[in-house]
């Protein structure tokens, strides 16, 4: 049984001060959602003082991004080891605003996942189509591409230390919602990708979260599909409202 988690991605917002009340708001009501794994990845600066906010919660702290080196001369990147340091289990790579605005590519992904998972970070590894290539009719391909690139270098084993992200970027940021049902056949189609390039135990145990305008009013019809195992959240995840609204929609389709 896979243990859905929830996420929330602050992205570039906030400042320290609702940074820390966020999380705390968010840690006081945790205990009442056992049966979820919660996750805050707010920007890299806020992450000792929201660390701190979380101190003795059950809500673990993850970052939004990382460098794949272990130290030395590289101007305004973090390292695995220092984002542990501040107390990170998580880490969100290949985002599609790092892809896109960025210009990260597979290969610059795939590199940062296996730093990750060598520091014993747990990697989040995001993938996502553009509207014109789902119009397309590129989903399918367009997944398995990211999934082969960004994932290269790891074995069977590795994959089940990791998370997955599906984030169709059409639906990111625009209140345009994936269907239930468009959901649950990309994470259906990541399964049997990974079944074919590992096995079927990596496949089953690897949890696949849905991202892209995840709302306390959507969340329940997407976390009951039998794929979806949790939520990566964007805006709503800057409201504790709302991101305990859909922690307790993941607990209660369980
Ligand atoms: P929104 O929930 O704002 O659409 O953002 C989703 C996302 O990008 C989470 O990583």
């Amino acid at each position: 049984m896979r243990r859905p988690l929830v996420a929330g991605n602050w992205k570039m917002n906030l400042d320290r001060a609702g940074a820390v009340a966020l999380a705390r708001a968010i840690a006081e009501r945790a205990g009442s959602l056992p049966d979820v794994d919660l996750l805050v990845c707010p920007p890299h600066v806020y992450l000792d003082a929201v660390g701190q906010a979380l101190a003795g919660s059950r809500v673990a702290l993850g970052a939004q991004n990382m460098y794949h080196e272990a130290s030395g001369a590289f101007t305004g990147e973090t390292s695995a080891a220092m984002l542990l340091d501040l107390g990170c289990r998580y880490v969100i790579l290949g985002h599609s605003e790092r892809r896109h605005i960025l210009g990260e590519t597979d290969q610059m992904v795939e590199v940062k996942v296996v730093a990750a998972l060598a520091a014993g970070l747990t990697p989040i590894v995001c993938v996502g189509e553009l509207l014109s290539e789902r119009q397309a009719g590129q989903t399918a391909n367009v997944i398995r591409r990211q999934i082969e690139g960004s994932l290269a270098g790891l074995t069977a084993a590795d994959v089940e230390r990791i998370v997955l992200a599906y984030e169709p970027v059409w639906a990111i940021g625009t209140g345009q919602v994936a269907t239930p049902q468009q959901a649950e056949q990309v994470h259906l189609d990541l399964r049997t990708i990974l079944a074919q390039r590992y096995n079927a135990q990596a496949a089953g145990r690897v949890r696949i979260q849905y991202g892209g305008s995840v709302k306390p009013a959507n969340a329940g019809e997407l976390l009951a599909q039998p794929d979806i195992d949790g939520a990566l959240v964007g805006g709503a995840s800057l409201k504790a409202e709302d991101f305990l609204g859909i922690a307790a929609a993941a607990e209660a389709v369980r």
